[in-house]
């Protein structure tokens, strides 16, 4: 893939030089609270940028007019052609439909021109900002998991066990919903 570009954004892979930019969400506790991880220092911001750089599931999200890095997409491949979507955007940059436009551009590309068959996502129910972007994606919620997944221990070492939702979008709806033959 070279770069998707949407009416205000560019979608390219990360260069290790994005790591200030990449650090100033990833260090921000709001913005990960759902995320398994915890908040980036610098340093680790820099290990990550060069991580990413060479991971071709990750993608950054720039402004167009301005190059800014203001957040990132996931796809990662599974098996059966079903891919994982994720994303991560700066809270500055939320709320202004950034995310859905980076992400159905993503999904278009996906069905087009990698192989997907299925893309798949995973969010907390607590999450409000994450479900309503898959709904505003079209994504269909296949189920609620109950206590599937843990990221952190309590003190007593036992797991903080969490719920997720499960959405997902086939290619078949995909191509009904844009009108187009299935190949
Ligand atoms: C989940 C997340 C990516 C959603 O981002 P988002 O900016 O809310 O999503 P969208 O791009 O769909 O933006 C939609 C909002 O922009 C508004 N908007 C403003 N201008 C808009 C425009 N020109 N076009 C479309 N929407 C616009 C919409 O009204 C909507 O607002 P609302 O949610 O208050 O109704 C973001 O909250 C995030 O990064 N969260 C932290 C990380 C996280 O939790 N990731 C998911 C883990 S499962």
């Amino acid at each position: 893939m070279g770069q998707i570009e949407t009416e205000r954004l560019i979608v390219r892979r990360f260069e290790q030089q994005d790591w200030q930019q990449l650090y100033e969400y990833l260090s921000d506790k709001e913005v990960i609270e759902f995320e398994p991880y915890d908040v980036f220092t610098e340093e680790q911001a820099k290990d990550e940028a060069i991580r990413r750089s060479s991971d071709p599931s990750f993608y950054a999200v720039c402004l167009k007019d301005s190059s800014r890095l203001i957040g990132n997409l996931y796809l990662g491949k599974g098996d059966f052609d079903t891919w994982e979507l994720g994303y991560v955007f700066n809270g500055m940059y939320q709320g202004q439909g950034y995310a859905a436009e980076s992400a159905k551009a993503l999904m278009d590309y996906a069905f087009t021109h990698m192989g997907a068959r299925r893309i798949v996502a995973m969010c907390s129910p607590k999450n409000v900002r994450s479900r309503k972007l898959l709904e505003r994606l079209d994504m269909r919620l296949e189920g609620l998991l109950l206590q599937n997944v843990y990221f952190k221990t309590g003190s007593d070492g036992e797991p903080i066990w969490l719920d997720t939702c499960e959405y997902a979008m086939l290619k078949t709806e995909w191509c009904v919903r844009r009108g187009v033959t299935v190949s």
